[in-house]
């Protein structure tokens, strides 16, 4: 399966500094010798405009970093899928730990916009992963599994989503997991699919994301059923980001 390089930029960017980089990502991609891998940006939601007129026409695609499950209405602060496929995104991350953290999104709400990136046509990137406490507790397919089930729309042709699995302890901390525990959870996680999606589920990609830099990337990319990496930190560097995505063979 060909490899997904998808660099989440997190609450950082501003109008200069962001626009730049994508400028930067773009001609790279543009250039002779881009990598064998597809290559996606979620900057913040300010940036998505500005940097989708800089990247435009290239082969790097652009993503959303959340989405609200209602198509429009009375929700302060939120974005729609609908509205991030109107400026031109083609996936939006869902899901991920730092907002089942910090706004305490549950499997069902996290599903729920999924369904909705969806209805949008946007490819959604569903978040799970373990704490610290989880793994060490032995418990860390189960919440892995429980999130799966419970964060996954239903069936779907190959391809409609991505899941990431981005171990709590691993992101932003450079901790990487083990090749050998990644190894363990992608393939539990692709026994899910299977199970979830039928036919589909061998032609789903599972990103990992924790700590993804150029030192790691091409051991991370070389274990079974790892179909791409979710990059934070490293994305915010054009030279690492472009390494990790070069790693991809
Ligand atoms: P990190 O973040 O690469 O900075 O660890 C990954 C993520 O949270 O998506």
């Amino acid at each position: 399966m060909r490899k997904l390089i998808a660099g989440n930029w997190k609450m950082n960017g501003r109008l200069a500094d962001g626009t730049a980089l994508a400028v930067d990502l773009a001609g790279r991609a543009g250039g002779a010798g881009a990598p064998a891998c597809d290559l996606l940006i979620c900057p913040p939601a300010q940036l998505l405009h500005p940097v989708r007129a800089k990247i435009e026409g290239s082969a790097v695609a652009l993503g959303g970093q959340d989405c609200h499950a209602k198509e429009a209405g009375a929700h302060t602060g939120d974005i729609s899928a609908a509205m991030l496929a109107d400026i031109g995104c083609s996936h939006v991350i869902v899901g991920h730990s730092e907002r089942r953290q910090d706004h305490g999104e549950s499997d069902e709400a996290v599903r729920a916009k999924a369904v909705a990136a969806l209805g949008a046509g946007l490819v959604p990137i569903v978040c799970v992963g373990e704490t610290a406490e989880q793994r060490s507790a032995g418990e860390a397919l189960a919440v892995i599994e429980r999130q799966v089930r419970g964060s996954l729309p239903g069936k779907g042709p190959s391809g409609a989503v991505v899941v990431a699995y981005e171990p709590v302890w691993a992101i932003g901390t450079g901790n990487t997991a083990q090749p050998s525990d990644v190894a363990e959870v992608h393939a539990h996680i692709r026994q899910l699919l299977n199970d979830i999606l039928g036919d589909a589920g061998s032609g789903t990609r599972i990103l990992y994301g924790g700590s993804v830099k150029p030192g790691n990337a091409a051991e991370l990319m070389a274990v079974e059923n790892v179909d791409g990496a979710l990059v934070g930190g490293a994305s915010l560097v054009a030279d690492d980001f472009w390494a990790i995505a070069e790693a991809c063979g």
